[in-house]
């Protein structure tokens, strides 16, 4: 399908004090279109499976990934974690990649939720192999906590919104799976694989054993995301999101939003790539630079100079762009739905006259 230019309406248009946001693709805001489906959403109570646009959005979901089954929840986090409860016993060991938003970025929540050890891999790139994990692994023996997952994100947050090589996760995934351990993937914008790639979601996650994907962040729905595997994992999943408090009612009105975005925002996330491709090849500023491949949404740029990430970080918001300090000495913008290529050339405009103002 063509890209669709999303329609405004008044919750989607910019407050004038303010304000090119681009902290995160989380900051968008639904879409008249959007309102209209979750309007116009039948519902029923979802605890009791009778919510058919949930149901409809689950099955849609594990029909386009080629899983036997799905589970929507409220949040990434709770998609993930679900994903290790329902794949780990307590004391197992989880291998994933240092800068994994699962270890990072989810409030010790393996810790405290599945009970597991997490063996965290550093890589320069984010981009975890083989070899790293094999190293990684324990071995089968009685002082060590049994290898019981390994987890990949793709596209990888913390390494700038890198796409893993599809051949190393396939083969990671065979040798993986050959000893019986589960393979998931936080896939939260796995979206953005699909369309920058062209590998269709099916071939994407056909190594998982489990994925997490989101509607909340560059798809531009307001709340949500899905959990997709085979259908005993999905039971044990559906039982611990209602042990954790995330059973909804009649969630029908959320899932029609992320039905929606699945129809008119998923081609579009093209053009968040080519903003964040322009602003990372418009930067031109000596103590800037971005230095990962910009394969999708996310431009981290390094800030050279103690404190001066933060200073930048001031500096743009008092001039109403928003972004975030990611790390020290990085800075994260993420250009989105609500992003257009004037708001783009205005933070550039803004990145590249900053050393004037901190050299003065
Ligand atoms: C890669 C990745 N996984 C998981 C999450 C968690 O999603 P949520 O904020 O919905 O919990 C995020 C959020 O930014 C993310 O970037």
């Amino acid at each position: 399908m063509a890209p669709q230019k999303p329609q405004l309406n008044k919750t989607h248009q910019r407050d004038k004090t303010l304000q090119i946001d681009m902290r995160s693709d989380t900051v968008t805001r639904p879409t008249a279109g959007m309102q209209q489906a979750m309007m116009e959403a039948i519902v029923g109570d979802d605890v009791f499976g009778d919510d058919p646009t949930v149901n409809r959005l689950q099955d849609v979901v594990a029909e386009l990934l080629a899983k036997e089954a799905a589970l929507y929840v409220p949040s990434g986090t709770m998609s993930n974690q679900l994903a290790l409860l329902a794949q780990t016993n307590r004391g197992d060991q989880v291998v994933l990649e240092d800068g994994a938003h699962i270890y990072r970025y989810e409030a010790g929540a393996p810790a405290v939720l599945s009970g597991v050890q997490l063996s965290c891999v550093k890589t320069a790139d984010g981009i975890m192999t083989w070899p790293d994990v094999e190293a990684a692994l324990n071995p089968d023996n009685i002082h060590c906590a049994p290898a019981a997952m390994v987890c990949l994100e793709n596209t990888h947050n913390g390494a700038g919104g890198r796409i893993l090589p599809q051949e190393g996760i396939v083969a990671m995934g065979k040798e993986v799976r050959r000893r019986g351990i589960r393979f998931h993937l936080d896939g939260a914008r796995l979206w953005h694989t699909h369309v920058a790639t062209g590998l269709s979601l099916a071939e994407l996650a056909q190594p998982f054993d489990s994925v997490s994907l989101c509607f909340s962040k560059g798809l531009g729905a307001p709340v949500g995301s899905i959990l997709v595997g085979d259908r005993a994992t999905i039971k044990r999943a559906y039982r611990f999101r209602k042990m954790l408090g995330g059973g909804m009612r009649q969630v029908g009105i959320l899932a029609a939003a992320c039905l929606y975005s699945l129809d008119h925002h998923l081609t579009r996330l093209q053009e968040d790539h080519e903003h964040a491709r322009y602003l990372a090849t418009g930067l031109d500023h000596p103590a800037l630079a971005v230095d990962h491949p910009v394969d999708t949404n996310i431009v981290i740029i390094s800030v050279a100079g103690p404190g001066q990430d933060d200073a930048l970080v001031a500096h743009l918001a008092s001039l109403g762009i928003l972004v975030v300090g990611f790390g020290p000495g990085r800075v994260r913008l993420i250009p989105h739905l609500d992003t257009t290529r004037d708001d783009v050339r205005k933070v550039l405009q803004a990145l590249n006259s900053w050393s004037a103002a901190a050299n003065d």
